[in-house]
This record gives structure tokens, C-alpha cells and sequence, in this order.
């Protein structure tokens, strides 16, 4: 069973978020929507719904994150939520303890929601496959493979500057190879038809066979970036690299990094994303990242709208039988 069958109920309805792959259209433009909807609660004097009241989420971060975790607990809280946050780097896995038994304590806790971030792919799959039928698990990221609450917050941002998707270009630059920023949101721009999709990097920071997920590959940014209505770059993930995969960060900035004067080449109504944390000077020149066309923080703001919606919609499923109407 792959996670997209797992991650559905038998009627195609979202019981879990792990990865976009596989989802139809109309899943994600009912998440889009959901969001849009939910995008006023913050504008309110008290900024929460009842949604959630009497749930607990669990937000089980195995890697270090800053906005991911807190956007989805703010997230959670403004859908009156209790949430619980496990920080593992000083939890019981430090010691020993096996992914299973950290679930299965959890689990025992009486909790109806994992949101899970970890260092290996297939992590979240692993805990949808084995909670019990009434929790959903959201994959906050895991290794390489899936950031999918990240792509829905990256093409919710895009559809409301540029909701034309037919004829949307899009560049991704950067380390695509260990990205998997990229991986989501590509797999969410082609469900979603997205007009033309670039990946833009040198050829040790891509995947090999890039081109089979549905993206024009460009090693020069000088064309990668002609014409297109969004770049969206991405921080090298050091982290990951097992051996130099670049002569320097300088060298790296001066060939790929988003400068004004490579900006230029874009189309003048351009939008600059970023999933952050970004490396100023690295990937991006700070006129740029603070500049007029970057929607960067409004990416985190989306954040939450976006990861209300995903859990809304996956909890409510829950709460319906299987076969139900109600
Ligand atoms: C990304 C991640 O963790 O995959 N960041 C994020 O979720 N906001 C990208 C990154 O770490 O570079």
C-alpha cells in the first residue's frame, strides 16, 4: 500500500496529509479554499474557532524547525485545540527509544493528532500506518522526500497573486537535490496545472531524472529565470550533504543567488518566495528578500490558514463513518 492509499479513506476523503503525490485536484483546491475561508480568524478580536475543542495535537518534532512547528500550533490553538509540544532532541529517542514506542506512549495519552517532522523519509507514513484508525498524522517533513503543508502554503501564497495557473512559470532555485520543499511543490503545481515549472541549479544539486517529476531543468539562471511570474529559492541544506557538492558559498551566490539585477530578467510583477530559513548573501541578496517583491513573510502567515485547513478537514473526516454522509 503506498501513502497516497494510505493516507486516503476508501471513499477518497483526506484522513492523513503525507505527501501531495497522488492527490487529485479537487483535494487540494478544496485545502485552498478551506484556508481561504479560514484566513479572516486572525483578523478577529479573539483569533479562534471551536473546530478542535477537546482534541489534542501532538507536535512530535524529531529536526529542528522554527516555523513549521510554531505556525502549526498557532495553528492548532486558534482552532481551540489543547497541543502538546514533544521536543525530541531532549525526549526519550535521545535514549534509545524506538519510533514505534514513542507513538505508542503518545498514543496512550488519548491524543487525536501527530504532526510529525523527521530526519528519514517515510517517517510519517510509518506512524499513519500504525496509530490507531481515530488519530490523523500530518507530515510536517520528512527527510528528502515530502513537505507537503509547505506546498499548500506555497501555492495557496501563489493563487492569490497569480491565480492564472494555466499559463503560470515558475522557477525553483537552488539545492533541489535535497529539497523536499521542491519535491512537494512540484507534485502540487502539476496536479493544481500549472503552465511551466523550472528547476534552476547546478547539475550536482539535482536529482537525477528531475525531469520525470514534470520540470524543465535550466543550469543557468540567466534563462531559467527569463519571464517567470515566481521564484522561489531555496536555502543549500548543508545538513544533508554527505560530500562538497560546491566549491563555496561564494561561488554559489555569484552563479545562483537572487540578486536585483537577476530579478530583472523575471517578469515585472514577479513574486520572490522562500520556505526559510533563508541564508542572506547565499542564496539571496537581502534587497531582494526585503525587497517590494518578495512575499516571503506572507508565506508564514499562509502558514496557518493553510495548516488549519489540512486539520480541520483531515479531523472532520475522522469523525465521519466510513461510507457516511454526515
Ligand atoms: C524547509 C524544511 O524544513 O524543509 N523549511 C521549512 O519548513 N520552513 C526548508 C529548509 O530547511 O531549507
Amino acid at each position: 500500500m503506498s501513502a497516497t492509499s494510505i493516507q486516503l479513506d476508501p471513499q477518497g476523503r483526506l484522513l492523513h496529509f503525507l505527501t501531495v503525490e497522488g492527490l487529485t485536484r479537487r483535494h487540494l483546491t478544496d485545502i485552498l479554499d478551506t484556508a481561504e475561508s479560514l484566513r479572516g480568524v486572525a483578523e478577529r478580536r479573539v483569533k479562534k474557532l471551536p473546530t478542535l475543542h477537546g482534541k489534542t495535537v501532538v507536535n512530535l518534532f524529531f529536526e529542528a524547525s522554527t516555523r513549521t512547528r510554531t505556525t502549526f500550533e498557532l495553528a492548532a490553538k486558534r482552532l481551540s485545540a489543547d497541543v502538546l509540544n514533544l521536543n525530541i532532541a531532549t525526549s526519550s529517542a535521545v535514549k534509545g527509544e524506538s519510533l514505534l514506542d514513542t507513538l505508542r506512549n503518545i498514543e496512550a495519552m488519548q491524543c487525536d493528532m501527530f504532526v510529525v517532522r523527521h530526519e528519514q523519509s517515510g517517517a510519517a507514513e510509518f506512524m499513519a500506518r500504525h496509530v490507531k484508525p481515530h488519530i490523523a498524522v500530518l507530515n510536517a517533513g520528512d527527510g528528502r522526500h515530502a513537505h507537503p503543508t509547505q506546498a499548500m502554503l506555497d501555492v495557496f501564497t501563489i493563487r492569490r497573486h497569480k491565480p492564472d495557473f494555466p499559463h503560470l512559470r515558475v522557477a525553483i532555485v537552488g539545492d533541489i537535490l535535497h529539497s523536499r520543499v521542491a519535491r512537494s511543490l512540484i507534485h502540487a503545481l502539476n496536479i493544481l496545472g500549472a503552465g511551466e515549472i523550472r528547476v534552476v541549479a547546478p547539475r550536482t544539486l539535482l536529482p537525477t531524472q528531475v525531469e520525470t517529476l514534470g520540470a524543465r531543468v535550466f543550469h543557468d539562471p540567466g534563462q531559467g529565470l527569463r519571464d517567470v511570474d515566481v521564484v522561489v529559492m531555496l536555502r543549500l541544506q548543508k545538513e544533508r550533504m554527505e560530500r562538497a557538492l560546491l566549491p563555496s558559498e561564494q561561488e554559489f551566490f555569484q552563479r545562483y543567488g537572487l540578486t536585483e539585477e537577476r530579478l530583472a530578467l523575471a517578469r515585472p510583477d514577479v513574486i520572490v518566495m522562500h520556505p526559510g530559513p533563508i541564508n542572506r548573501g547565499v542564496e539571496i541578496d537581502s534587497r531582494v528578500a526585503d525587497g517590494p517583491r518578495s512575499v516571503i513573510l506572507e508565506q508564514v502567515t499562509n502558514g496557518i490558514a493553510v495548516r488549519m485547513a489540512i486539520m480541520s478537514i483531515t479531523l472532520g473526516n475522522h469523525a465521519r463513518p466510513a461510507g457516511g454522509t454526515v
